[in-house]
Formats: structure tokens, C-alpha cells, sequence
């Protein structure tokens, strides 16, 4: 025990803490959220005190985040949503873009060679977009109220406007050159050609109106009316491949949650097309083979570079939309880690040349691209949603008169085998593209139940970042029972197998840093490594969410 307690104190000492000492979790008994921008939390925490459950104040929340945080995620882009309901019942929904009818595997090769440009900016990089349609579902399925009342406040904010902060101008100014390309967005988010600055009102007219029109005549305005008709025209007039049928026969899917378990706790995340449920789950179950509150933190924080190598083998050979590709259930296989763990050597970092074999069963930020928000309510109705438009921005491309930013998720396909994709990630057959197919994603909401009540979500974003940093967030909770901020503001690592390298937080202990050079990693210092969010439920029953340190977001509470 004594041994236990001096080696937790150990860990806390020598693990780097980069949590901001102002950072405070928000706490509630009736409801709480948290999400990287004040006015998405205010809307949603809005919705709760009016009655809303916690579904209702998540819709709110993401059509929020489509106008304050734009260049990360909204209705031209797509999401996950994870729920847990009071009832128990556990929902995934997928609403994930899908490629357009005329998409085909080949559609970004020039000359037989991959052009990134094609499936990142432009009209062949955009998905049919799924957010809305998913948004509306929840709402019919489990929520209160309907998609006019949630989207009102979020209309009005876009039609107002609303002060730029530092976060936003810096993403903005990361895109300028390629919004400029394109006119429409030019003409919101760009003054003159430059990007707009700090203390500027954005007032988005266009959109305002598009959230107008879907109060007015529900989702079909988007799908089947004025907005999929415009984004068809302007795409038929520039070789795009989106057209009006791709729009309406949209549809988001539910599906089976993954579900592992974790030295005694139960984790439910995302299943394929994202990859975040499968590989947080597949990474614990190494981790549990090991004694990890044991280790020294430079010999944890190995087992855990390690076992993250290990799991982007997999998921580079593996996964894809399981609707085209089947992903082998073994990947979460108990047997399977023990296996995997088997490989991890305490001494040095080994190579891991391939995938494994599962058994058969049934930028310098290095991306903060995409948004994860959380929601709890009093009933005990839980959400965890991370939603995207990929990379900032998107495609670039915002349809005059829309004021909709839509995607690029086509580059989250494998354009070719071998060649990575904008976040560094290789892909195999498994996520070729293909008519109707939904692009391989990292994005990991997770909630972790206790007695089959939550007492934990997580989620992040941050490209493939998203699903360690979901990880090392659980890591933290469960095995070492640290308060939020400390579970998302110490510093965190990142491993995806291809390219070799360790990400570390510069803030990462510099003893650390130095054992695991020692033992072979090859590091790559970054200043921060993606954003999360995260709720959890108190023993006596309140509630808490914190937004990461490292971001100006807000968690509410009341
Ligand atoms: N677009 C990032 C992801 O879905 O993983």
C-alpha cells in the first residue's frame, strides 16, 4: 500500500503537468457540457434549463459549434454521437459523410500517382455531408425537442455575429491561402484576401439564413431543397461529383457500439467506420496485461507508445467502413492483446514491421482540426459527440448563398496504398474509396461505465491523435484517479505506427523524454497535441466536465 501510494506520488511528481492552474471543471447536479467555445456551452447549458435533455442540448451544442468554431466542424461536415441514456440504453449514430454515386477508387491518382490537392481542397474532396441528417435523428429518436428549437439560438448568432477570439484568427489565418481560392468563403471569412483579426465581428448571413430555412422547413431544406440544389449546380459547373441525389438519399446509421472492458470498468466507443472505438479499446486491453501504476512513468509512458504502434499496424491494414471492408471483431480480442503485449519489451522500442494477425471471430500542432463536445443531464441521459469538416476549413469551398463550409473528408480515404493521407496516415484496401462508402475516421467519443452507469467520457480532436489522446485520458481516470483537467492537460504523446516517430508534448518531463530516447524512440517534440473534452460522475453523484487546458473552451455547469 505504502509502495502504491509513493510510487502515485512518484508519478505526479515526474510526469510534466501542463494543466493551467486556472482551469476549472465545472460542476452540476442538473446538467453540464462542455465544448471549445463559451457561446456553444451557453446555448446548450440554454437548452438544459429550458427542459432540454442532454440529446436536445448536444444537437444544440454542434449547430452551435457550426457557427462559432466553423472551421472545424458543422452541417457540411459530419459526426458521431455517442449516447448513453438514463434508461441504459446505448446509441451510436453515424453520420459520417459518405462518398458521392460517381466516386471510384482511382479518382485522385494523375497520372497514376496520388494528387493530394484533388482529395483535400476542392470539388472532388467533399463527402455527402452527414451531420444534420444524424442531428435530426437523435432528436426524433431519443431527444425533447425539435430541430427549430434547438437551431434557433445558433441562427441568431450567425446572423448577429460574434467576436473572434485568438484561437479562431490563428486557424484562419492558417487557411487563408486556400479560402481565398474560393470565392464564397473569401467573402465571409476574409477581408480584402486577409484574414479577419482579433476583436472582429464574423457575421454570417448566409447561414443564418440556411438555419432559418431548416427551422422553417426541417432538414429537407438542406437535403432536398435550395442548399443540396446549389451545392449540385455550382459542383456540375467545376467537375465536382456531388449531386441532388447524392443529398437526398443521405441517411445516418446506427450502430452497435464497441464495447470492451478495463480493470473492472466498461468502455463503450465508436465501431467503423471509425477507427477511435476499435483502437482505444484494442490499446487498454494491452495496457491491462501490464501492472501499469507500477511502472516507472518513463517505463509507462514506452508500454504506451508502444502498444499505440502496435494498434495503427492493425488499423492501417484493417479498418474501412464495414459496410466494403470486414474488420476482424479479434482486433478486440483479449486473447489477441496478450499476444500484442507479448511483443513490448520494457528495454527498448521495437520494430513493428506489419499488422498483426487478429483471431478470427465472428502541422507543427500536429491538427486540432475537428471538435469533440460533451452533455450530461440530471436524468442521467449522457452525450459524447465529436463532429468535422476534416482539416480547417474543409475543402475551402463554401457555395455562394449557402454560408455552409463543406468538407473534405474524401482525403480519409486511402487515395493510394502507401500514400498518406493529410494527417500522415497510410491506408490499405480496406478504405479505398467507393460509391456510397464512408471514409475511415479516427474520431473516438468514448464513455466509460461503472455498474452500468457512466462515470466517464471522453473525446478529442486532432486527427489520429484523437483516438491516444481519448486514451491516455481513460489511462489517467481509471488507473490513476486524476481530477479532468489533470486527465487532459498533462502532457500528452502520440504514436500511429507509420511514420516512426514519438510525438511528445514539449511540457513532457524532460527525464522522461531522455529514457525513452535511451530506449530507442525517435521523438518529435510538438507544442501541443490535439484538444479534448471530457465529463465525469462524482461518488456523490454531481456532476463535472472540463475543456482542454490548452484551448480558450468552456465547460458549464448548474
Ligand atoms: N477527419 C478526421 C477523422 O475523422 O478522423
Amino acid at each position: 500500500m505504502l509502495r502504491t501510494l509513493l510510487l502515485l506520488l512518484g508519478f505526479l511528481l515526474t510526469a510534466s503537468l501542463a494543466v493551467a492552474e486556472e482551469s476549472q471543471e465545472a460542476k452540476g447536479t442538473h446538467g453540464v457540457v462542455a465544448t471549445v467555445h463559451p457561446i456553444a456551452s451557453r446555448i446548450a447549458l440554454d437548452i438544459l434549463k429550458d427542459g432540454g435533455n442532454a440529446i436536445d442540448a448536444a444537437v444544440g451544442a454542434g449547430l452551435a459549434l457550426g457557427v462559432v468554431d466553423g472551421f472545424n466542424s458543422g452541417i457540411g461536415g459530419g459526426c458521431f454521437l455517442l449516447i448513453h441514456k438514463a434508461d441504459g440504453e446505448t446509441v451510436a449514430l453515424d453520420g459520417r459523410e459518405t462518398a458521392p454515386a460517381a466516386a471510384h477508387r482511382d479518382m485522385f491518382l494523375r497520372d497514376g500517382v496520388a494528387d493530394p490537392d484533388l482529395s483535400r481542397k476542392g470539388p472532388l474532396a467533399v463527402g455527402v455531408p452527414g451531420a444534420l441528417a444524424a442531428y435530426e435523428w437523435v432528436l426524433g429518436h431519443h431527444g425533447s425537442k425539435s430541430i427549430a428549437e434547438v437551431i434557433r439560438p445558433s441562427a441568431k448568432v450567425a446572423r448577429e455575429g460574434f467576436t473572434l477570439g485568438a484561437d479562431y484568427v490563428r486557424r484562419l489565418k492558417s487557411a487563408e491561402a486556400k479560402l481565398r481560392e474560393f470565392p464564397g468563403a473569401a467573402a465571409i471569412f476574409l477581408n480584402d484576401g486577409h484574414a479577419l483579426e482579433v476583436g472582429d465581428q464574423l457575421v454570417q448571413k448566409d447561414l443564418a439564413a440556411t438555419y432559418d430555412g431548416i427551422a422553417q422547413h426541417g432538414i429537407d431544406h438542406f437535403y432536398k431543397g435550395p442548399i443540396a440544389q446549389a451545392v449540385a449546380r455550382w459542383m456540375k459547373e467545376r467537375g465536382g461529383l456531388l449531386t441532388e441525389s447524392d443529398f437526398a438519399s443521405y441517411a445516418p446509421i446506427p450502430r452497435v457500439p464497441i464495447r470492451t472492458t478495463y480493470r473492472g470498468y466498461e468502455i463503450l466507443g465508436f465501431p467503423p467506420p471509425s477507427s477511435g472505438g476499435v483502437h482505444v479499446a484494442q490499446i487498454l486491453n494491452i495496457l491491462e496485461t501490464f501492472d501499469i501504476t507500477r511502472l516507472s512513468a518513463a517505463d509507462r509512458t514506452h508500454v504506451i507508445a508502444e502498444a499505440m504502434k502496435l494498434a495503427f499496424a492493425d488499423r492501417t491494414h484493417w479498418l474501412g467502413d464495414p459496410g466494403f471492408a470486414k474488420v476482424p471483431r479479434g482486433l478486440i480480442d483479449k486473447a489477441y492483446a496478450v499476444k500484442l503485449a507479448g511483443k513490448i519489451s520494457l528495454e527498448k522500442a521495437s520494430p513493428v514491421p506489419s499488422h498483426g494477425l487478429p483471431p478470427k471471430a465472428d502541422e507543427e500542432w500536429f491538427g486540432k482540426h475537428t471538435t469533440h463536445f460533451c452533455v450530461a443531464d440530471g436524468q442521467g441521459n449522457w452525450v459524447a459527440c465529436t463532429q468535422t469538416v476534416n482539416t480547417t476549413y474543409g475543402s475551402g469551398i463554401v457555395v455562394p448563398g449557402t454560408g455552409v463550409v463543406l468538407n473534405n473528408e474524401m482525403d480519409d480515404f486511402a487515395a493510394q496504398p502507401g500514400k498518406p493521407n493529410a494527417f500522415g496516415l497510410l491506408g490499405a484496401d480496406a478504405n479505398a474509396v467507393a460509391p456510397g462508402k464512408r471514409p475511415l475516421s479516427s474520431m473516438s467519443p468514448t464513455i466509460v461505465l461503472q455498474d452500468g452507469r457512466p462515470v466517464f467520457s471522453v473525446g478529442a480532436a486532432g486527427g489520429p491523435t484523437i483516438i491516444t489522446q481519448a486514451l491516455q485520458a481513460v489511462v489517467r481516470r481509471l488507473d490513476f484517479k486524476r481530477p479532468l483537467a489533470e486527465c487532459l492537460g498533462q502532457a500528452r504523446i502520440h504514436h500511429q505506427w507509420q511514420p516512426d516517430r514519438l510525438l511528445v508534448e514539449e511540457s513532457l518531463d524532460a527525464d522522461i523524454q531522455r529514457a525513452l530516447r535511451a530506449k530507442g524512440h525517435q521523438l518529435r517534440p510538438s507544442k501541443g497535441i490535439g484538444v479534448s473534452q471530457a465529463m465525469a460522475r462524482h461518488p456523490d453523484g454531481s456532476l463535472g466536465a472540463q475543456s482542454d487546458p490548452r484551448i480558450e473552451g468552456s465547460a458549464l455547469g448548474y
